[in-house]
Formats: C-alpha cells, sequence, structure tokens
C-alpha cells in the first residue's frame, strides 16, 4: 500500500503524513529531508550549489533511515534545499532512493512534491494538500512564536510565496495535482478535519 501526499510549503502535508502513517503502522518518509540533507551535506562541506554532478554525488550517498528533521530545518537549508532540487540528476538520485522506499510492507507515506506524480504514479491512495499562502505563513509564524523564537509574517508570507513560485515553476518535476489525486485544501479546515478527510479516503482504498 502506498499513500502519496503532496503539496506546497507549510500546508500540514508533513503532520497530516505522520498521523496517518502511525494509525495504519506504516513506514514514512518525508521526502523534503532528502533534498535538505542533500544540502547540508554540501554547506557542510563548503562546495557550491550550482554544480550538478557535485550535488548529484552527495545525492547518492543520502541515507534514507539517518533523516533527522532536528538537524535539518534550518531556513538556510531550506532555502539550499529548493535550489538543487531543481537539477535533474539530483531529482534521479534521490527519486529513486524514495521509490526503494515506497516498497516496504506493510505500507509507505511518501510526503512531498511530485510523489503522485512522479515518484509513485501508481499509488492507490493520493492527496494533494494546499492552503492558502496566506494561512500557511501564518501557521508558520504561530509554529515559531510557539516555539519561543522570534518571527516576522511579512518575511514569512513573502518567503513561502517565493518558495512556490520556485517548485511550481521548476521544469523537472513542477509541483502540481496529479490528475488523479483527491484535492484537500485545508485553509478553513483544522489538522483534525483534514486528519478525518485523509482518514476516510484510505478507508475506502483499502
Ligand atoms: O518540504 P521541505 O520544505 O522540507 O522541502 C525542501 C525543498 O525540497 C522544497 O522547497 C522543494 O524544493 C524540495 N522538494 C522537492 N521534491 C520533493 C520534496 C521536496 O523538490 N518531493
Amino acid at each position: 500500500m502506498i499513500i502519496a501526499i503532496d503539496g506546497p510549503a507549510a500546508a500540514g502535508k508533513g503532520t497530516l503524513a505522520r498521523r496517518i502513517a502511525e494509525t495504519y503502522g506504516f513506514h514514512h518518509l518525508d521526502t523534503g529531508l532528502t533534498y535538505r540533507a542533500t544540502a547540508k551535506a554540501l554547506l557542510d562541506a563548503g562546495l557550491p550549489l550550482d554544480d550538478e554532478a557535485v550535488a548529484e554525488n552527495m545525492a547518492l550517498k543520502v541515507d534514507l533511515a539517518g533523516l533527522d528533521r532536528a538537524v535539518l530545518s534550518q531556513h538556510e537549508i531550506g532555502e539550499a534545499a529548493s535550489k538543487i532540487a531543481v537539477m535533474p540528476a539530483v531529482r534521479r538520485a534521490l527519486v529513486e532512493a524514495q521509490r526503494r522506499f515506497a516498497e516496504k510492507t506493510p505500507g509507505a507515506v511518501l510526503d512531498g512534491r511530485d510523489i503522485g506524480t512522479v515518484v509513485c504514479p501508481g499509488a492507490p491512495v493520493k492527496l494533494y494538500v494546499t492552503a492558502s499562502v496566506e494561512v500557511r505563513a501564518k501557521r508558520r509564524y504561530e509554529e515559531i512564536v510557539e516555539a519561543g523564537g522570534n518571527a516576522d509574517y511579512d518575511a514569512i508570507f513573502e518567503d513561502v510565496k517565493r518558495r512556490d513560485e520556485r517548485d511550481m515553476g521548476r521544469t523537472d518535476s513542477p509541483l502540481k495535482p496529479a490528475e488523479d489525486a483527491y484535492l484537500l485544501d485545508t485553509s478553513e479546515m483544522s489538522i483534525e478535519a483534514a486528519f478525518q478527510k485523509a482518514k476516510s479516503i484510505v478507508d475506502a482504498a483499502l
């Protein structure tokens, strides 16, 4: 069983994917972390972010078992990840590892930008989770403030918008809903309501 969850940054797809995986006892892969781990390895090694062969080499070395959001969550890593994510050779290397993960039994939940369209086009359940830029920026702002951090709403808003443009505008695997994806707009929906909706879709496919 493969559950593909796609959507733009800060739409709540990570939380949803984790809860679905827990509920059904499935494995979960946040594929954004594979791009982030590649970017962090380049940054740590002082290597350039614009050399496709160098970045591909790093992508081939990413260990899916060692991914930890806590060490990959920094803003600079996210920015660098979205830059190297436009490179076809990097995507090829990471997509191959993601496809192997998707074969895990009894099931796998993968979330990202291109799971339903490119990584697992045959997945029996595809969700496209989205929300307006305003709502996503507000959620991210509140997350940072609740964690005791300093946040600037306008800067976050611009950042979310820029990330959308980069993810939707790239030539290789742009962010878009698969034709057979269920669209879940969470702009005016609680995470709980979104989870219940997603659960009913998964139950119907089991
Ligand atoms: O979701 P997250 O912000 O962690 O992803 C970091 C970056 O990795 C995204 O901005 C996106 O450019 C890229 N990404 C991607 N394809 C995926 C997952 C993430 O291109 N399946």
